[in-house]
């Protein structure tokens, strides 16, 4: 339908495809590089780019599962996960762990990557990520065909050299954002801005 020279997509007509229209308009997306360990003790690595911030006190983040995947099942079994900050350095590993490997593969060891042991939390990190989120399962919440998997931070790992004057700093973290199909985006430009204080 066309209305003043827009295209209105209505969700309630079954020709409308969604998915393609809120990952094209819901963007830049920060990639959560997803650690976790099965109830076997199997590791597993996979981005989700379904992620935010959702508290500040207690920290949290979420991250939504579109369907039921490994990760998902990870975190339900064991209640802990760990969000490795996709670098730019690391697109092609970040890009190649969301391959279809079955649940008894290690995506970390079939694409070589090399893991560190977390601080607080079992499933180890990237090491070769400058930050690290880890987080125990806080709840999860089944919506539509996903799952919202939140969890409370207790423990934020960065590198030293990415720490400046006690933050860690954008042009350390390179941080790559998911796009529209298959688009990704590049660390951001930079600028500084006083926010207004008052009316
Ligand atoms: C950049 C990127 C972002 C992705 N974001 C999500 C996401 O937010 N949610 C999701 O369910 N799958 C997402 N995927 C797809 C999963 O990574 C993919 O289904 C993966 O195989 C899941 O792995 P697992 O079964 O080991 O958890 C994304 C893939 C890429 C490349």
């Amino acid at each position: 339908m066309t209305e003043s020279g827009r295209v209105v997509l209505r969700t309630d007509d079954l020709t409308t495809a969604s998915y393609p229209l809120l990952t094209s308009l819901v963007v830049p997306r920060p990639i959560a590089w997803v650690s976790s360990v099965s109830a076997d003790g199997i590791g597993n690595l996979a981005p989700h780019s379904f992620f935010t911030v959702v508290s500040t006190r207690p920290p949290m983040v979420a991250f939504t599962s579109v369907g039921s995947k490994d990760t998902l099942a990870n975190v339900e079994a064991t209640g802990e996960f760990v969000v490795n900050l996709a670098s730019a350095p690391l697109l092609d590993q970040v890009n190649l762990s969301s391959a279809p490997y079955d649940e008894d593969t290690d995506e970390a060891v079939a694409l070589d990557i090399a893991m560190a042991p977390s601080a607080l939390v079992l499933p180890p990190r990237v090491a070769a990520s400058p930050a690290a989120i880890e987080c125990r399962l806080h709840q999860t919440l089944p919506l539509g065909d996903s799952v919202v998997v939140i969890g409370e931070v207790v423990a934020f790992s960065v590198d030293e050299t990415a720490m400046v004057d006690g933050h860690p700093d954008m042009s350390h973290l390179q941080p790559l954002s998911r796009l529209g199909g298959d688009e990704w985006g590049h660390p951001p430009a930079v600028f500084h801005l006083t926010r207004p204080t008052s009316v």
